[in-house]
């Protein structure tokens, strides 16, 4: 099949996490015959070193003509003194919104092979699996009104939701919850938002719909430390924006390091795919960084993007055989595993195993 993918790697390890992702999409083209284009655009803090503005037009035009985005992560630490609308995150949140993807996939799966590495107990996180579905377009990331009076010393954001954009995400999430385990677990602060009131009788209206679907509301703060005590409970974790940035990156915790994490944001006139971390600026251009996060994305590209399933499962099976063979880069290297293997050595390793897994 034909896929044009754009790739914006971005700032920090996001170009090194994603070379990586990009080979494993070449080696699943090459072995089906499959006719996959690359084409490069810049974003984030190279974007704006190199033309003035985080989000060149040029970035844009490529996303909406691709069938697919994949981006590695924006930020850098020497654009920190500029307000929120010139930095390199200004350029994310900006193509996210022209692409227009409203839910935001974020998996979270305990790889057997980690146990060891998290700081939780592996009899907490064996078998756990997650499905975060983020709503990205919303909430206090694009509330108006906002701003900061540095005289004055006054500072707005605004968390905002409509009762469509509400409908559109947890139906999202109930359809979702119907293909796993048929639990939907909404989370918000409803005891003091009015914004997380709306998302609460927003669910529980839908709910009559999914009537295989176990609904529960759990308020933001008791859910962070449920997450670590008993993420086996959980199944699709619905939440407003920024709760889903927080919470996801806690899960982190469960396989042991954010370098792990995929996502994938559906909904919009082009998927966007991106690992849940950042630029990392304490490792990058080091070697250092942890590639599997940006190749399970890939994996996702594949699944969401071109329905090609089975090539999406061999990655991941790759990446699991991979970490059972205890290849680890620096941040998986706890729990007794010694090896420390480098960004680009770790993509080898699925390279190699991918190959065995497409040649069954
Ligand atoms: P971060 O995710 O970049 O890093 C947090 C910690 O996790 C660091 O210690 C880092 O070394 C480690 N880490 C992250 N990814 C890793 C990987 N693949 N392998 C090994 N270790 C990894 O978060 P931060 O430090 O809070 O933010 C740094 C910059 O990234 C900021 O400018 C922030 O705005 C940006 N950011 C961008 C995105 C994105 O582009 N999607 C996401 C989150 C943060
Ligand atoms: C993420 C990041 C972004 C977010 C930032 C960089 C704008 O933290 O993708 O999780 O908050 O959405
Ligand atoms: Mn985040």
């Amino acid at each position: 099949m034909k896929l044009n993918i754009a790739i914006l790697a971005g700032d920090g390890i996001g170009p090194e996490v994603t070379g990586e992702a990009v080979k494993v999409l070449k080696a699943i083209a090459t072995a089906g015959g499959h006719d996959f284009t690359f084409t490069e655009a810049l974003i984030g803090g190279v974007a704006i070193t190199a033309e003035g503005t985080p989000l060149p037009q040029r970035t844009i035009d490529i996303s909406l003509a691709a069938d697919a985005v994949l981006l590695g992560a924006v930020g850098d630490n020497k654009f920190n003194s500029l307000t929120p609308d010139k930095r390199p995150e200004a350029g994310l949140l900006a193509i996210r919104q022209h692409l227009g993807g409203f839910a935001n996939l974020r998996p979270c799966l305990a790889f057997s092979a980690l146990s060891n590495n998290s700081v939780l107990k592996p009899e907490v996180i064996e078998g756990v699996d997650i499905l975060f579905v983020r709503e990205l377009l919303g909430g206090l990331y694009f509330g108006q009104p906002r701003s900061w009076d540095k005289e004055t010393g006054l500072a707005i954001n605004t968390m905002v939701y409509t009762k469509p954009e509400v409908e559109r995400v947890a139906h999202i999430g109930f359809q979702l919850a119907q293909k796993r385990k048929k639990k939907l677990t909404q989370v918000d602060k409803a005891n003091v938002l009015e914004c997380s009131q709306l998302w609460r009788a927003t669910v529980e209206e839908l709910k009559p719909q999914y009537p295989d679907v176990t609904v529960e509301h759990q308020l933001v703060d008791s859910m962070a430390i449920l997450l670590m005590n008993q993420p086996k409970t959980y199944d699709v974790v619905l939440t407003e924006n920024l709760f889903g940035d927080i919470l996801s990156d806690e899960s982190g915790v469960i396989t042991g390091s954010l370098g792990m994490l995929p996502s994938a944001t559906i909904g919009g006139k082009v998927n966007l795919y991106e690992p849940v971390h950042g630029s990392a600026p304490d490792i990058a251009g080091q070697g250092k960084a942890n590639p599997l996060g940006a190749i399970l994305t890939a994996a996702m590209v594949l699944r969401h993007s071109a329905g090609l399933e089975q090539e999406a499962l061999a990655i991941e099976k790759a990446v699991n055989a991979v970490l059972a063979q205890g290849h680890r880069t620096a941040d998986i290297a706890k729990g007794g595993a010694t090896a420390n293997t480098s960004t680009t050595q770790m993509g080898q390793y699925v390279l190699d195993e991918l190959a065995k897994q497409l040649a069954t």
